[in-house]
């Protein structure tokens, strides 16, 4: 079976404030697309990379990272989730092949911790993602901001990308999500609702996604290279 990546990049960054989607902020020259593109093509056998874009969108093309001949872009749709099922329905691959879904927003992806995902994956035969197990005491709220519970933080994960699944399967799983109007935020939650099983491998704080204004330089910094 075939590896290949995906990076949904269709989002309008409308929580970040800033002058451009989230993917085209810069790190050390490069937008964060560029890099988390990048850390995917070096992962060893990786066959290719589909990134889904905004339709209005295609100042992607001509960067200078994304030139890759493994590289092709589709358009994206309203949510996430959507735009991976574009991209998934545009890889020319095979229903077993193992697909690597990452988002643009997190560049900081060590390539070790694809490699950790991908290694037990594939020693499991069952699909994974990178996650961080929580460091605060976490609250459920009621409505009115009160306290309701404690929850029991042993047992409760951040999830991260690389999400890596069966082509097949994860197609499947989306178009069930999507068909069932059931929001998902990420792969993992269409996989467990279509019941599938899935393994979480520990990611990296520098994999973090870069969601608010001061993210950004957190990144540069896990990257060793100047914001801009
Ligand atoms: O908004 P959020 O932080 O969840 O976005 C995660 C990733 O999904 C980003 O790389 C963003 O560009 C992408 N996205 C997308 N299509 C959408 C919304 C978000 O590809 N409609």
């Amino acid at each position: 079976a075939s590896l290949h990546g995906v990076i949904p990049a269709a989002g309008t960054g409308s929580r970040m404030a800033a002058d451009r989607p989230k993917q085209y902020l810069q790190i050390g020259g490069h937008t964060l697309l560029e890099i988390s593109a990048q850390t995917l093509l070096r992962v060893p056998g990786m066959a290719s990379l589909t990134i889904a874009l905004h339709p209005q969108d295609d100042r992607a093309r001509g960067l200078p990272l994304l030139q890759d001949p493994r590289i092709r872009f589709t358009v994206g749709g309203e949510e996430r989730a959507d735009s991976v099922l574009a991209a998934l329905l545009a890889i020319t691959g095979t229903e077993d092949d193992w697909v690597l879904v990452h988002d643009a927003a997190r560049p900081g992806l060590p390539l070790a911790a694809a490699q950790r995902l991908i290694e037990r994956v594939l020693a499991a035969g069952r699909g994974g993602i990178l996650a961080l197990p929580l460091v605060d005491t976490i609250k459920r709220a009621d409505r009115e901001g009160l306290i309701e519970a404690t929850l029991e933080r042993d047992r409760l994960w951040r999830a991260q990308t690389p999400q890596m699944f069966r082509l097949g399967e994860l197609t499947a799983a989306l178009q069930q999500a999507a068909a069932s109007g059931q929001g998902v935020t990420d792969e993992a939650s269409a996989m467990e609702l279509a019941g599938h099983p899935v393994q979480l491998v520990p990611g990296s704080p520098a994999n973090l996604k870069v969601t608010l204004p001061e993210d950004l330089a957190l990144a540069a910094w896990y990257l060793g290279a100047k914001e801009g």
